[in-house]
């Protein structure tokens, strides 16, 4: 250690053993592990907040403060600590499947929880993403993403009793929990928002707080807007301060002040209690916007990866086996420097995710075979958050410079991308929702449930238009109704198809609760005035008794997609192949197919996806090239498939071939 570090630590340890602290049982465990990442906490630090004179005070505090978050580990959390380190890579076994869901509308309140577990069960969940459950104001919320504090549940749901409770029972079912660390703001109702708007100058300065609006003006030109129908500007102005308070979302998100190292203790601190209660993983939401310099996007900042890897600094003092999921939408680039061991060990993919959805309405594969290829491998013992759909939009976040290379424009692709997934493209299967038009550049994004989007709807529909006129005795020729409409068919194999890719390419799938039951659009939302202006509650589905009664039985697209996800989870489960990471895209000579290996510990796995609602013939001589010449065998269906015969895959057809 260096001469500045080592006596800074010297510091840290008098100052320690003065308060008694140093003698304390837990002390010297914690000492060991302080040997070995004090540089790396106290350079971070300083590279934030070393030109402030209070920068080792913050710095020794901040240290103690984690030893007492540490001393008061449940045993539980220091076996897990123990046993599953990032280090561990546990969570790039096959075994792992994800899920995500709302408390309220997936169980009713986080006791309800309990009682779903069983489900999870069946789909072979091992991960649990719940939205956030935290207090936030009664109105104005962001579906949970205003916090107001981040040490009590939202009552409704329960107590953090009741969210204890909830994580040991999911620990005893082999299911890790992960919730959200919303650290880029705060709701103006938590009590720092509180003070600073009461003329507190100390917390004044947790928030960004400008009174002079030329000020804002030198930041707010370099900005995007990020709900450009909600309001336009990152900046609300405060009565009560007088002043502009950054807002980079809803204005009544205020965005902290991570200039402030009392911002940092106090954010670290609330990471620590949530690390006590049970939660094994953070999703560190909207990663991009935490640190702002005049003259930039405010995106993506270096000093937004330091924040970021002192956090995880912290958490290998006090509660080592805490991984960091990040939620950047943004260029891939961008989401890829985020990905590291020491820093985010999980990411979500919403390049994958987009390019599914964008390969099915192309009905081509290119750009997502040339995104796998080129930005799929990750740095060892990190992994991807495969996922088909989420609780917010979907945004089109392909690289321009990637869709050029295949003379794709990429602002042209959008728009034709928007209207596809709006419905308005002739002959789109999809029945989506516009999100946040923003007249000024024309962007926008889409938001519907993934039946809505893969044409489950729409099939229904047509298929109810084409009763009402067969009771209506007209002749219809030809006409199929809904339970054998061919495309219901190929909207159900669409599903498992996007879901399949995401379950097979390496990486935790992650499953939106409500997918695998098949839940399309609710409308509802139009009608209640605290949710009319944000269409993503168009798909933040309510669990159905129905529906889920239905999976039982295999003539519904219920009980279709359910028993097609289960299986998977099982298939995925049991060969080990699915969890390596690496993958090589191969070209099946065909515009619709996407193909690609994986290999791991002496069997090889080929994946094909056909992309085309039409049924297509791959040749002889293509698939004894796919298969080096030797058989396998089809694990979705359990059957043969043999290098010299020619293969033919149905609309949306998926292959997992284990040879
Ligand atoms: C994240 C959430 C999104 C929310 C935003 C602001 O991106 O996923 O739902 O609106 O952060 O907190
Ligand atoms: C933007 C942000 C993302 C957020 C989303 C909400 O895409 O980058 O963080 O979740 O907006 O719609």
């Amino acid at each position: 250690m260096n001469r500045i570090w080592s006596s800074l630590r010297r510091q840290c340890d008098d100052e320690f053993a003065v308060r008694g602290l140093t003698s304390r049982p837990d002390w010297p465990v914690f000492a060991i592990r302080l040997d070995g990442e004090f540089q790396r906490l106290a350079e971070l630090f300083w590279a934030l907040y070393g030109s402030r004179p209070d920068f080792a005070l913050q710095l020794v505090r901040l240290v103690e403060e984690t030893f007492v978050a540490y001393e008061r580990r449940d045993p539980t959390f220091r076996n897990r600590d123990d046993q599953m380190p990032p280090e561990s890579g546990w969570f790039a076994s096959s075994s792992q499947i994800g899920a995500v869901a709302y408390v309220d509308r997936f169980a009713g309140s986080l006791e309800g929880m309990i009682d779903r577990i069983p489900y999870l069960k069946e789909l072979g969940v091992t991960f649990l993403h719940l939205m956030p459950f935290f207090r936030s104001p009664e109105r104005h919320n962001d579906g949970g993403y205003a916090v107001s504090s981040y040490r009590d549940t939202n009552p409704a749901l329960g107590s953090m009793e009741d969210l204890e409770a909830l994580a040991h029972a999911l620990a005893a079912a082999g299911i890790v929990l992960a919730a959200d660390f919303v650290f880029n703001h705060t709701s103006d109702e938590h009590e720092w928002a509180k003070a600073a708007r009461s003329g507190d100058l100390e917390y004044d300065d947790f928030y960004l707080v400008f009174p002079d609006r030329a000020e804002v003006d030198a930041f707010q030109n370099h900005l995007r807007d990020i709900f450009p129908e909600v309001r336009s500007g990152s900046f609300t102005w405060s009565e009560d301060m007088q002043a502009w308070v950054w807002t980079t979302f809803h204005s009544y998100q205020w965005d902290l002040n991570y200039g402030n190292p009392a911002v940092f203790c106090a954010m670290a601190n609330e990471m620590l209690l949530l690390a006590n209660r049970g939660i094994s993983v953070l999703r560190l939401d909207a990663v991009a916007f935490i640190w702002k310099q005049s003259g930039t996007s405010c995106e993506n900042l270096p000093e937004a990866h330091t924040i970021i890897k002192a956090f995880q600094s912290i958490a290998r003092l006090a509660c080592p086996s805490m991984l960091f999921l990040s939620e950047a939408i943004v260029h891939p680039d961008d989401i890829a420097a985020y990905i590291g061991l020491r820093e985010c060990q999980l990411s979500y993919n919403p390049l994958l995710m987009a390019e599914l959805w964008e390969a099915s309405a192309t009905r081509e594969v290119r750009l997502l075979s040339l995104s796998l290829a080129k930005r799929h491998r990750l740095p060892a013992g990190c992994a991807w958050i495969n996922y088909v759909r989420c609780h917010d939009d979907i945004g089109w976040t392909f690289a321009d410079e990637d869709a050029a290379e295949l003379g794709i424009n990429g602002h042209d692709h959008r728009a034709f991308l928007n209207d596809f997934y709006m419905g308005t493209f002739p002959g789109s299967f999809s029945r989506g929702v516009s999100f946040q038009y923003n007249p000024a550049n024309g962007d926008r994004r889409i938001c519907g449930s993934a039946a809505s989007l893969a044409g489950i709807e729409r099939a229904r529909l047509e298929g109810a238009r084409l009763e009402g006129a067969r009771l209506e005795g007209a002749r219809l020729e030809g006409a199929r109704l809904e339970g054998d409409s061919e495309d219901l068919d190929t909207a159900v194999q669409r599903v498992l198809l996007l879901y399949g890719i995401a379950f097979s390419v390496g990486g935790i799938p992650l499953l939106y609760m409500g997918d695998e039951l098949g839940v399309t659009n609710d409308y509802s939302y139009e009608s209640d005035p605290a949710e009319s202006a944000d269409s993503r509650w168009v798909h933040r589905p309510r669990w159905s008794d129905e529906l889920a009664t239905q999976r039982h039985d295999a003539k519904t697209v219920a009980g279709r997609l359910h028993s097609g996800m289960a299986r998977m989870a099982k298939i995925r489960a049991a060969n080990p192949v699915f969890g390596s990471q690496g993958l090589v895209v191969v070209d099946p000579g065909h515009h619709s197919v996407l193909a690609f290996h994986k290999q791991d510990t002496g069997k090889s796995l080929t994946v094909l996806g056909n992309f085309s609602d039409h049924a297509v013939r791959l040749d002889q001589q293509t698939v004894s090239l796919l298969l080096h010449g030797v058989r396998g065998i089809n694990l979705l269906d359990g059957c043969l498939v043999m290098p010299d015969e020619d293969l033919p895959l149905e609309p949306c057809a998926m292959f997992w071939i284990l040879s």
